[in-house]
């Protein structure tokens, strides 16, 4: 596959996956390109063209030609200047990659993380948050993870890889859309009873069964195994952690349950006070498991998959 086909499935897959649904995000486009067209020609200069057909500002190809075929990439959950180094290496053993595909974003992915994070704000309102509550809580917490990577030094794996010639992607929100639609059809259909239930149906997962045996499985943090489950509601996509202010609407909107990959301390404390279950899931294992389902389709197309980094690679076809 090249390098820009791999980048079009990654999108398209996103879409398909994406929670708000695809005409909303296809419409949510549309919107886009007439703003687009609007704008004064000096702002058009620094827009960002990609914008028009991927609603996913943190999935780029951050480097490299996309006409370049790749027979095999590195991919991992994060991928640094040390991956970028490993691919060197693994070059120089006789298995040379021509792709590096990180899951969290980086160079100008990671600058735009914050604006997929209006994603939640549809979340919200699907899980029966009024809109205008959902925007509202969301818009200080975007503008907080705005000012948040605006001083990173993001662009330092993508400069390795310009200087060792490979190219590289990040492949962020479509990846955390799969994973999240696919455990929230398998909630859906096997209705645990318990927390303690829920957390069988995750182990059913192998990335789950496999973090298990790492000590990093799926954990109970608010709530306990024995308590009910009440409506299930997975949240793992949307940039980032959200807004600690959205757990009280959510449990007033009759949410009893919510699976995310991981949760800071604020944020559990505000669960907790509204009496919500809370299953951290387990980070590099949903990471893995939503970048899993679309490496299963590069493989379907003669790409080979070299893992790294945190990914715990399992093949589903
Ligand atoms: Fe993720
Ligand atoms: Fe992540």
């Amino acid at each position: 596959m090249k390098v820009g086909e791999i980048y079009d499935l990654a999108v398209s897959m996103g879409m398909e996956a994406d929670p708000r649904g695809l005409d909303k995000v296809r419409e949510m486009l549309e919107k886009e390109k007439k703003k687009y067209e609007e704008m004064k020609e000096d702002e058009k200069k620094d827009f960002d063209l990609e914008s028009l057909a991927n609603p996913y500002s943190d999935t780029r190809i951050l480097v490299g030609e996309w006409d370049r075929e790749v027979k095999r990439l590195l991919v991992g959950i994060d991928m640094e200047v040390g991956e970028v180094l490993l691919a060197d290496r693994l070059s120089e053993k006789g298995r040379p990659v021509e792709l590096i595909l990180s899951h969290h974003p980086e160079g100008k992915a990671l600058a735009a993380l914050y604006k997929v994070m209006h994603l939640q704000e549809d979340v919200l309102a699907q899980a029966g948050v009024p809109i205008n509550v959902a925007e509202g809580i969301m818009s200080a917490r975007i503008g907080e993870v705005k000012r948040t990577v605006l001083p990173l030094n993001h662009n330092r794996a993508v400069d390795a890889a310009r200087l060792l010639g490979y190219a590289l992607m990040s492949v962020h929100t479509p990846a955390d859309n799969l994973v999240t639609s696919a455990l929230q059809k398998a909630m859906d259909l096997k209705k645990p009873e318990t927390v303690g239930d829920v957390i069988k149906v995750l182990k059913e997962e192998p990335e789950y069964a496999e973090a298990a045996r790492l000590g990093a499985g799926p954990t109970v943090i608010v709530g306990s195994k024995e308590r009910r489950a009440g409506k299930i509601m997975v949240d793992m996509t949307g940039g980032t952690s959200g807004s600690e202010d959205a757990y009280g609407k959510l449990a007033q909107a009759g949410v009893g349950t919510l699976i995310v990959m991981h949760m800071g301390e604020k944020h559990r404390k505000e669960a907790e006070k509204s009496h919500l279950n809370v299953i951290i899931a387990g980070h590099m294992a949903s990471d893995s498991m939503g970048m899993n389902i679309f490496l299963d389709r590069l493989e379907a197309n003669g790409v080979e998959v070299v893992p790294c980094a945190g990914l715990i690679r399992h093949r589903r076809s």
